[in-house]
């Protein structure tokens, strides 16, 4: 029937580019047209039809970014030019002999340079052959790198391919290079990080070191998780740049399709180009992701050839960097701050000190462990570091600068409430174990409201202070019935804010489940399970029921995670709390649906699916009823093995579990 075969390869395509055109208004222009759950089921949607039609599946698809993982670590690659580093300039004299220089090589002060930012990430080169990408290659040592193609196409603003239609158009040939920088947006990066700590593992020091330790992960089920962006600088053809202004080429890569960050200008002369720093330097700390300064190219790319580089820079291109957001101040004293959940901070007060704009008068030092680690004493100087919009840290002490003498002792009591302190062993907190703290529910309430929970504007420090002194708010149920009669007897609250306030109040009913479970302020639970278990259970009363077994069948809930969630809801009095709490709030959400089709089967997977990643089959098979498990026992129904199946194969044979391929896995998951 070649006919029908030739309807379905059209159809399959026609859904493959309506998906590709959904992916880069969502992942590369920030403007999705549709909801996520109308792309979710386009996607399904193709995925069963390349289930049905293996034969018809190609590695472009964007069913297909993640793959196979490279077996054994990373092939190396040469470059097909050698990827430079840039020279710095670190104040405005050093920016002016540059350009000075520049327009004494070039022979005329007529040159036009393109300012860009310069991303906090790591250079990647992408090789594209007849418009389809073929390689991502690290920068590696300059000349060779390493080959990380199959992290590469997992991100999602990378395009596996380009239309030739769209080629012709830019005037790019179908073979050519796209180089530039992969980062990690600062939500991210501390979402990655809090991961980590929960997981006991050491948070990354910066945005560049967590996209670099990512894309070096050798499971790119992992990559995918993460929200690792690519923007394009740098087009190459036949190892050259591309075409003769720099500017035309960042014009042709965004009209291919890649991410090209919007923030670059065409500058003159050196005055231009300081006013560009002045400008950025101000959106800097707004930005979504790091950027650690300011990088200007000359815009001919001829000039760019005729000027060449010395040693391993460019003489065509710069970098101005931004000061070091650090600086070197004293320890006037370490004080303890009693958080939410009752954990003691230790806080190194300073001597105030102007750090990249701010005056910083306070750092945190972590814990016990981490002023043992630093050695840090009350009277030391220490550096102290500010990134973005963390909280600054105490990073060294200045072991040339007179030292300090008084070392600090963990206070027993807790400073807020008297109650009793405890390290836990194997913990390295210390916690205040009076529930009935005052700044426990300080803490709580103005979690709580943060914007990034319920979102009550003007639920700031000063006022919650004033709701809990005055005991207007014992609990968080207790926001909700707040009068303005109520809030008229605080100081500083007129008619109007007591009014704004209840509006605010009013408005985050409406905030949805997800948000509500976060509000909870349960141990381990952060925006991403709170979504995860919104999902799952659709439901607050399905939630607050589920057992700990039922909790770890949700995405990414272990063990530790199941416990706390069920610890909480164990807790009469957060019972009753969630109860007053249900007559204000978003008590359902959206389930997601799941098929039937597998209902009660149990499945083990081992070794490697030709075409589809662990957990992408894992998720098939629990969307069509499902369950996945670690090792196989008499219970399980079917082991899936791919290639290299190891020990779980041999296991299956003795106990005669059923053992099937993807395929026959394909056809289970929809049997239509
Ligand atoms: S151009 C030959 N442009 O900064 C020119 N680099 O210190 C080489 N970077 O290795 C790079 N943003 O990782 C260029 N807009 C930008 C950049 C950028 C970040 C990084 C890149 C490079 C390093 C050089």
């Amino acid at each position: 029937m070649p006919a029908k075969a030739h309807d379905t390869a059209a159809d399959i395509e026609k859904l493959r580019d309506e998906i590709r055109r959904h992916e880069h208004l969502y992942y590369v222009l920030d403007a999705p047209e549709i909801p996520d759950a109308e792309f979710d089921r386009l996607m399904q949607q193709l995925k069963k039809l390349e289930a049905a039609h293996a034969e018809l599946v190609t590695p472009d698809s964007p069913t297909q970014r993640v793959g196979g993982k490279p077996r054994e670590g990373f092939l190396k690659v040469e470059h097909s030019r050698p990827m430079l580093s840039l020279d710095n300039a670190y104040n405005e004299q050093e920016l002016r002999d540059w350009e000075r220089r520049v327009r004494e090589l070039a022979g005329t002060d007529k040159i036009d340079y393109v300012c860009e930012f310069k991303l906090d990430g790591m250079s990647m080169a992408l090789t594209y052959r007849g418009g389809k990408l073929e390689k991502g290659v690290t920068r590696g040592d300059g000349s060779v790198g390493e080959d990380v193609t199959s992290n590469v196409r997992t991100m999602r603003s990378v395009p596996l391919s380009i239309a030739a239609s769209v080629l012709k158009k830019a005037e790019v040939p179908q073979d050519f290079e796209a180089r530039g920088e992969v980062i990690i947006p600062a939500k991210d990066f501390e979402r990655m990080n809090e991961d980590r700590e929960r997981q006991n593992l050491s948070r990354f020091a910066n945005p560049r070191n967590a996209a670099a330790g990512t894309i070096r992960t050798l499971e790119p089920s992992i990559v995918a998780q993460r929200r690792l962006d690519f923007y394009a600088y740098f087009l190459l053809v036949g190892g050259r740049y591309y075409p003769e202004k720099h500017s035309d080429a960042l014009a042709a890569l965004k009209a291919m399709g890649f991410k090209v960050n919007p923030n670059h200008t065409l500058a003159h002369n050196v005055d231009e180009l300081l006013a560009f720093i002045a400008r950025s330097e101000q959106m800097r700390d707004k930005l979504p992701y790091e950027i650690d300064g300011i990088v200007i190219k000359v815009n001919s790319t001829r000039l760019q050839e005729r000027l060449g580089f010395t040693g391993k820079a460019p003489r065509w291109a710069i970098a101005y960097k931004y000061a070091a957001r650090s600086g070197v101040t004293q320890v006037e004293d370490i004080k303890v701050q009693v958080g939410r959940t009752g954990k003691l901070t230790p806080v190194a007060w300073l001597k105030p000190v102007p750090i990249g704009g701010t005056t910083v008068s306070r750092a945190t030092l972590h814990n016990e462990d981490e002023i043992e680690r630093l050695g840090v004493k009350i009277g030391d100087w220490v550096m102290v570091e500010r990134g973005g919009d963390v909280i600054p840290k105490v990073v060294k002490v200045m072991e040339d600068q007179p030292r300090g003498h008084k070392k600090f002792h963990f206070p027993e009591r807790c400073p807020e409430c008297d109650g009793h302190v405890v390290r836990a062993e194997g913990e390295a907190d210390h916690r205040c174990v009076n529930a009935n703290c005052p700044a426990k529910l300080r803490e709580s309430i103005l979690y709580f409201a943060a914007r990034s929970v319920m979102n009550i504007e003007g639920m700031g420090e000063s006022l919650v202070n004033q709701l809990c002194d005055r005991g207007l708010v014992k609990d968080i149920a207790d926001i909700y019935e707040l009068t303005e009669e109520k809030l008229l007897t605080l100081e500083r609250i007129g008619k109007k804010s007591a009014q704004n306030l209840l509006n605010e109040i009013e408005q985050s009913r409406k905030q949805p489940l997800e948000r509500v479970i976060y509000g909870l302020g349960i141990r381990f639970v952060g925006e991403r399970t709170a979504e995860f278990l919104a999902e799952h259970f659709g439901s607050m009363n399905a939630l607050m029921n589920a057992s700990v077994e039922e909790l770890q069948e949700v995405n990414e809930v272990g063990p530790r995670i199941a416990e706390s969630i069920h610890e909480f809801f164990a807790e009469p009095a957060n019972r009753k709390l969630v109860e007053r709490l249900r007559q204000y709030l978003n008590f359902t959400g959206k389930k997601k649906e799941r098929g039937t089709a597998l209902a009660g089967k149990t499945f083990v997977l081992t070794g490697t699916l030709p075409n589809y990643s662990r957990d992408a089959a894992k998720q098939m098979i629990e969307d069509a009823g499902g369950k996945v498990v670690g090792s196989i026992s008499k219970k399980t129904d079917y082991v899936v093995a791919g290639a290299d199946p190891g020990s779980k194969l041999d296991k299956a044979k003795e106990l005669g579990v059923a053992v099937i391929g993807e395929e026959e896995m394909l056809k289970l998951v929809s049997p239509t």
